[in-house]
């Protein structure tokens, strides 16, 4: 006879717990594994009286009849709804050693066994906890978030590293021109710093220092985001809808926390990889497919037959990250593109997460900074801002992300919620605020003297990035992006990958720059050179290319 209880809390259904899922969960620890099953042989009465509660007996039960593992009713709840917290768990999960499904109740589908399974170890984590195992085995069911092990090695950039470090090593007598990660070269511009400086110098006086600081950062710097870069281009937003962070990678990473672990996201292809990464570690995709897309993520293709602009998905996502200006394709989105995409959310209830890290570098006047230009975008999106590239803070470290009061989104019942008091509760919970000279030193970005230094940065890295345009078409390339943003996407010749791409350029013109796969299944074949860097290196860069030319290629 094998184990069969039922306990209350769980509806007071069947559960049967087979020697496999056993081992599978706990281990193949020999004294765990006979500690647990132990009460297999103890009859259903004993077990009655043992736990102190009715139990049934499965080979009774009309819905398990063999020896095979039935998922009665999962197919009802499928998909969506169902919550893995076991206190939720409202049907009969029944496991066996051959973990075969019964087809004949629509249980042939991969992600609905996976859900069974993943269930059947949350009701065995609770009925182990509760009623059977002592102490010493629930401390072996410490776990992992599992959804870590579905991603893929950080491979791009530790890959770019090691090719780069072996090469330099073989090669040490060798120049080697970096224009591959994004990351800025100029310093904080003579403005930026003296506001910085003043901030350290009040830290150091007993009647100015500062202790913790709002979460959401200090009114003097989010009314200044507020007014320069929302009243002074039309758009209506108040101070306490912008929240300050130290950093948009974080907030683009953690902002999915507050919407429910069964929304479904699009992303582009290629993206800036912190979109879909934390969609694994969130638990909302399935494993990784061999075209290097996650079972579960609405993916967005964006090539040249699109001008490089995802198109409306055929399948209806909950939440859609959008990047303009783009990294890494350097596109941008007219009004009309922004317009589409505010409409559909607003027909289909979806929420738009806005990376405007870019926006700086938008030098056409026809071009929207925010997503907020639109009408009625204040309801369906949350925009991400950073000074990281717009004023050099790479290392310094603050950006900002708004959630406007209008936004709402929806509990089971289909109530609706403003979204805004969400990330409040979780920004004050889980962090303590940027230190108050760094924030004081953003804000001196937006003083007369600030702007303009920080413009002529801009302007520098945009030229970098017009004689990158210039050059690399004058070798016959076929180059995008680069003119409202810091980014060159240039595509490889002779239909080379771009990895192929990559190891010719570091190895005969010893110039790095990004794979496009490395983004994305859609960047194969192109490649990415990065604006930021010393004018002395582009050109040098662009020279060795051309030597390089058509002898190579
Ligand atoms: C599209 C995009 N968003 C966000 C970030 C990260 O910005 P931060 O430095 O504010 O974390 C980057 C950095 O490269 C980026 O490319």
């Amino acid at each position: 006879m094998r184990c069969y209880n039922s306990p209350q809390g769980i509806n007071g259904k069947l559960m049967l717990f087979r020697k496999s899922i056993v081992e599978k969960i706990l281990g193949k620890n020999p004294e765990t594994v006979s500690t647990f099953l132990g009460l297999r042989s103890v009859r259903i009465k004993d077990a009655q009286s043992k736990i102190g509660f009715p139990c049934r007996n499965f080979e009774q039960d009309s819905i398990g009849t063999d020896a095979d593992m039935d998922v009665a009713q999962l197919d009802d709840t499928f998909p969506g709804k169902f919550k893995v917290d076991c206190r939720a768990v409202k049907y009969n999960v029944f496991v066996s050693k051959s973990m075969r499904f019964n087809k004949k109740i629509h249980l042939h589908n991969r992600r609905i066994v996976g859900f069974a399974v993943k269930v059947a170890k949350n009701l065995f984590r609770i009925f182990a906890n509760r009623y059977c195992l002592p102490q010493k085995f629930i401390k072996i069911m410490a776990r992992i978030n599992e959804n870590y092990l579905k991603l893929q090695a950080g491979y791009l950039f530790p890959e770019i590293g090691r090719r780069v470090r072996e090469f330099a090593k073989a090669n040490p007598d060798k120049e080697i021109i970096r224009m591959g990660i994004g990351d800025v070269t100029q310093p904080l511009t003579p403005t930026v710093i003296k506001a910085f400086h003043e901030g350290v110098d009040e830290m150091a006086d007993a009647n100015t220092f500062k202790g913790y600081g709002p979460e959401q950062g200090y009114d003097f710097l989010r009314e200044a985001i507020a007014k320069h870069d929302y009243h002074a281009r039309g758009v209506q937003l108040s101070a306490d809808e912008i929240f300050v962070s130290d950093g948009s990678k974080c907030d683009t990473g953690n902002i999915q926390e507050i919407f429910g672990g069964d929304n479904k996201i699009a992303i582009c292809d290629p993206v800036y990889p912190v979109y879909a990464d934390t969609t694994v570690m969130s638990g909302k995709t399935g494993p990784c497919r061999k075209n290097g897309y996650f079972d579960g993520i609405v993916y967005m293709p964006c090539n040249e037959g699109n001008g490089f602009l995802p198109e409306l998905p055929s399948e209806r996502p909950d939440l859609i990250f959008l990047c303009f200006p783009n990294n890494p394709t350097g596109t941008v989105a007219s009004k009309e593109v922004l317009k589409k995409w505010v409409d559909y959310a607003i027909i289909n209830k979806c929420i738009i997460f806005y990376d405007a890290a870019y926006e700086a570098f938008i030098t056409d006047s026809a071009i929207p900074h925010s997503i907020y230009e639109i009408e009625g975008a204040k309801s369906v999106a949350i925009e991400f801002r950073s000074f990281s590239k717009t004023a050099g803070f790479t290392g310094t470290r603050c950006a900002f992300t708004v959630i406007p009061d209008e936004l709402m989104a929806y509990d089971e019942a289909g109530q609706p919620h403003q979204v805004k008091p969400l990330w409040m509760r979780r920004h004050t919970t889980k962090f303590n605020g940027v230190s108050y000279p760094v924030q004081k030193a953003a804000a001196a970005i937006y003083s007369e003297e600030g702007a303009k230094e920080v413009k002529a940065v801009i302007e520098y890295y945009l030229e970098n990035a017009r004689i990158m345009i210039d050059s690399l078409k004058s070798q016959g390339y076929t180059v995008f992006g680069g003119i409202n943003a810091p980014y060159v996407w240039v595509k490889t010749k002779n239909g080379l990958t771009s990895w192929e791409f990559f190891d010719l350029l570091l190895n005969e013109a010893n110039v790095v720059g990004t794979p496009g796969s490395g983004f994305g299944p859609s960047g194969e074949g192109y490649f990415r050179f990065s604006a930021f860097a010393e004018r002395d290196n582009v050109l040098k860069a662009m020279e060795r290319l051309k030597k390089l030319g058509n002898v190579k290629m």
